[in-house]
């Protein structure tokens, strides 16, 4: 039986406009799920004179009558989760059709707090987590001692138990080794509980779910979080998120067999950013790159932090294109460039005497590497309102010729800005 998925994924260090992709693509899909991650994600979209923050939610959210999932292998926090679906409602978009993984463990307040007091601990070399609880949150998943939304499902004595028993082993580590105050059943009572009790409606086996709907012909769409090379696994470890926003990650995180998964779109923007600490070989520290981050609003959705900015990394590109299968590329924030004068691809690295195009997965090889560029020239005009690639600039058309060659994949779709009706097709990327 042939299926009928996509999968969009962030090609680079997140913040690649996945959000803006998704909710573009989102009329063409009956599901929209995200199946790794958490409150560490944010996407903003634009409709009409609207913005939506979105943290957890996947922005097929804001398509009615689109079914949204927040799948097995996510970690949820309940108190923003509760923000996010409040704050739609204001704006008047009701979540009609969300449901949320039994399976998906739940991100505690001392996952907060033991993020921000490792992060503390780490000194010198920081991560620059989100301070969500991320981390902590998976830490806790692999060492079996998690809550899941399922969890909430039983009766109230078993998990107050199951949570007594929790904190007593936490409190151990809040107290003797970082010195900080323990939690109590009443301090999770306060909002935490509440907040995760009223997602209760919202709880469904959502792989099952995602099966019946495939069987049945629907059209899914796999949003990821993060990026490739943020992934656990396949990122700059250990400067990467606790999951695997990479195409593998879709089984896991969502429950389905490989043989569902589709075509996969990547997400890159047309340079590069990344937040957080972590190597970084086409980094520009000078005045174009703050000329980029003002132009293109790099300051993070969920942190606020200024994002570091560099050249479209070519090698970072492939590998992605390689662990993902990647069928075609989604340029993001392509209008930022204009008025750049000269514009750089790194298409290898050089470490000492020795060219290499594929990425290491040494930290100590990655910071000796000097990108080899291939260079563009710019153009002057204003990109915002074309419409189609036969009216983009000729150096800007050579530019994404270039991105072509360097990835060895087709760019489907060119994003001119933060609205739907400023993406170029080129590719019609699910037919
Ligand atoms: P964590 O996911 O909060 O544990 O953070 C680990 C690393 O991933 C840090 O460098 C974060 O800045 C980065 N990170 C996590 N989520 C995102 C995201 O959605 N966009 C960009 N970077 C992220």
């Amino acid at each position: 039986m042939e299926f009928s998925t996509l999968a969009v994924l962030g090609s680079q260090w997140g913040d690649e406009g996945k959000g803006k992709i998704t909710d573009y693509l989102a009329e063409q899909f009956d599901l929209v799920v995200r199946y790794q991650g958490g409150p560490n994600a944010g996407h903003t979209v634009v409709v009409g004179q609207e913005t939506f923050k979105l943290h957890h939610l996947p922005s097929g959210i804001l398509h009615p009558g689109k079914k949204c999932v927040l799948g097995d292998g996510m970690v949820l926090d309940p108190v923003t989760l509760q923000a996010e679906l409040t704050g739609l409602e204001q704006k008047g978009v009701i979540p009609e059709h969300l449901f949320i993984s039994t399976r998906a463990h739940l991100i505690m307040p001392y996952h907060q707090k033991l993020d921000e007091l490792e992060e503390e601990r780490r000194r010198v070399e920081k991560l620059g987590t989100t301070m969500r609880g991320i981390g902590p949150a998976y830490t806790d998943k692999y060492a079996r001692q998690g809550l899941r939304c399922g969890d909430l499902l039983g009766s109230e004595r078993a998990l107050q138990k199951k949570l007594q028993q929790i904190l007593d082993t936490k409190n151990e580590l809040f107290t003797r080794l970082y010195d900080s105050r323990p939690y109590s059943l009443a301090d999770l009572e306060e909002a935490y509980l509440p907040a995760a009790r009223g997602l209760k409606p919202y709880f469904t086996e959502t792989a099952l779910l995602i099966h019946r709907e495939l069987q049945e012909g629907s059209r899914v769409l796999f949003e990821g979080a993060q990026g490739c090379m943020l992934d656990i696994d396949h990122g700059t470890y250990p400067y990467v998120t606790s999951s695997n926003p990479t195409a593998g990650g879709i089984c896991i995180g969502a429950g389905v067999a490989p043989r569902v998964i589709g075509p996969v779109l990547g997400v890159a923007k047309a340079y590069t950013t990344r937040v957080g600490g972590g190597p970084f070989p086409t980094e520009i520290s000078d005045a174009t790159g703050d000329r980029i981050r003002q132009v293109g609003k790099e300051f993070g959705t969920t942190t606020g932090r200024p994002r570091r900015i560099g050249w479209l990394d070519g090698v970072a590109l492939r590998h992605a294109v390689r662990l993902n299968g990647v069928q075609f590329l989604a340029l993001t924030l392509f209008d930022v460039l204009t008025g750049l004068e000269r514009i750089k691809i790194a298409t290898a690295y050089r470490v000492g005497e020795q060219q290499i195009t594929h990425f290491p997965p040494s930290l100590e090889t990655l910071e000796q590497c000097q990108p080899v560029y291939l260079d563009f020239s710019g153009w002057e005009e204003d990109l915002t309102q074309v419409k189609s690639y036969s009216h983009l600039p000729p150096n800007a058309r050579r530019y994404i010729e270039g991105i072509e060659e360097t990835s060895g994949v087709p760019v489907g779709l060119v994003s001119v800005g933060p609205r739907r009706d400023q993406t170029i097709v080129i590719h019609d990327v699910f037919k």
